[in-house]
């Protein structure tokens, strides 16, 4: 679907000009409603939009990328910017509840040379940890990690292991079969910051992802010299995130309908987590903000979740919390993940649904585009990977609004690297997605 600048928006009004004409009792009943209220659609999206402040979001990017940094599940800076979060929605006025929960131990790698030298390294979740003196062992050059790659000279040595072709679970898994002590995998792309290597089996040995660089100078320095490297990995037992849940119910009791935006707020190892994810929170800060005063007809909420980027763990935590009759209510979910990178080729708002079809979110952010001129198109997509697929999982409808490269769907090339920083953050992006979730948000609330 795409949704088109100014001119859509002319032909479409005249379109609704013509066609007043011949439902006309149907026009009658919708401006009766607005005027008796004094005010019409747009004057509606105009209350949120007025309101919502560019500054203040950029200065919460600012603050979440810059000062804090980045905010690892577990540690010590996402439980910051927890609170951080908590007290702000405090002092917006609402309702907030702090939710813990428990995540998988939180690994922490150091790797050296035999000269002293640092090597900066990721560990994933299912790696093992390393006693306090670490792992001391020569590196075996296992290319791209094949079972033939593999000779009795792996045995005992760090298997040094090239990213590509196969999953990094089944490179880990000939390493172990080959009689490896560890396994080192290596980038084949230039990325700034060590990679990722996520696996899903826990490995009885350590783990850990270094850059393209990292792996290229161990292969000449250390392997073809029997040098040896020391991989420590220690394990942060009872590792716990927390999810903080802002609530506004209607002043008219009953059982309401609810809307859920989310956004979360930890971030990948190395990355300061600018676009990933503090733009989302900034601007779901924003909306609590603004949406605070208006009188609405249905109950919102606002789940700032941790724990995303370790597998959507503190969203799937919210939604397990909600009873069946809370979930009966749930009329949507607002997720905003990605929506202020200022990357020339993301031009397009993604609507991501998990079965890529339209649903009340995507038909409503489509139409308050059209009312308020957001200038970027909208495209819907199928994909997951983000906290929408928590709330469709349990039946709610959900989008992820995220920004794109139309056509590719490529993300911006800092994703998850020590470059998403604020230097690669749009100002005016911010507000857009504010101004087009916001108003979006407002048309589904207000009373
Ligand atoms: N912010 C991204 C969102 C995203 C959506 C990235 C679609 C790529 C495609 C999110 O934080 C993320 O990085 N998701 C992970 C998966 C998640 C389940 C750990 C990913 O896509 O690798
Ligand atoms: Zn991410």
């Amino acid at each position: 679907m795409k949704i088109g600048g100014k001119l859509k928006v002319l032909m479409l009004s005249m379109m609704l000009a013509v066609s007043s004409l011949y439902v006309m009792p149907i026009q009658f009943s919708q401006t009766a409603v607005a005027q008796e209220k004094g005010q019409s659609g747009a004057a509606f999206d105009q209350k949120v939009i007025s309101r919502i402040s560019m500054e203040r979001i950029y200065e919460d990017v600012h603050y979440l990328s810059e000062t804090i940094g980045p905010r690892v599940a577990g540690t010590e800076e996402e439980k910051f910017t927890a609170n951080y979060i908590k007290e702000r929605l405090l002092s917006y006025g609402y309702e907030v509840e702090v939710q813990d929960f428990s995540i998988p131990d939180l690994k922490v790698g150091h790797l050296q040379t035999d000269n002293g030298d640092e090597v900066l390294i990721n560990i994933p979740s299912g790696s093992a940890a390393t006693t306090e003196e670490g792992l001391t062992a020569e590196l075996y050059d296992a290319g791209l990690g094949y079972a033939a790659d593999f000779t009795d000279e792996a045995v005992g040595k760090i298997a040094l292991i090239s990213r590509g072709e196969l999953t990094f679970q089944v490179k880990v898994e000939n390493a172990i079969a080959a009689g490896s002590a560890g396994v080192l995998i290596y980038n084949n792309i230039d990325q700034a910051g060590p990679l990722n290597p996520s696996i899903n089996e826990n490995a009885p040995l350590p783990v850990g992802g270094i850059t393209k660089v990292s792996g290229e100078a161990l292969l000449e320095d250390v392997a073809s010299q029997d040098g040896t490297v020391t991989l420590k990995v220690n394990a942060i037992e009872n590792a716990t995130s927390q999810n903080i849940i802002a609530k506004r119910t209607p002043k008219k009791g009953g059982n309401h309908d609810i809307l859920h935006v989310s956004a979360h707020f930890d971030s990948v190892p190395f990355a300061p987590g600018a676009s990933d994810n503090a733009s989302g929170t900034a601007v779901a800060l924003e909306m609590a903000r603004v949406l605070k005063s208006y009188p609405i007809d249905k109950e919102l909420r606002f789940a700032f979740v941790g724990a995303e980027e370790i597998g959507l763990v503190g969203s799937r935590y919210y939604v397990s919390q909600l009873t069946e009759d809370e979930i009966d209510r749930s009329l949507a979910n607002f997720n905003m993940d990605m929506v202020g990178t200022s990357w020339e080729n993301a031009t397009a708002i993604y609507m991501n649904t998990v079965d890529g079809q339209a649903n009340i979110v995507s038909e409503t952010a489509a139409a308050t585009a059209e009312r308020i001129g957001t200038p970027s198109e909208l495209v819907l997509y199928q994909r997951g990977s983000s906290d929408h697929v928590s709330f469709h999982d349990a039946g709610i409808a959900a989008v992820n609004f995220i920004r794109r490269e139309p056509g590719t769907a490529n993300l911006e090339p800092y994703y998850h690297t020590p470059l998403d920083t604020i230097e690669h953050i749009s100002a005016e992006r911010l507000k857009e997605a504010g101004d087009l979730v916001g108003a979006s948000v407002y048309s589904l609330i207000r009373n």
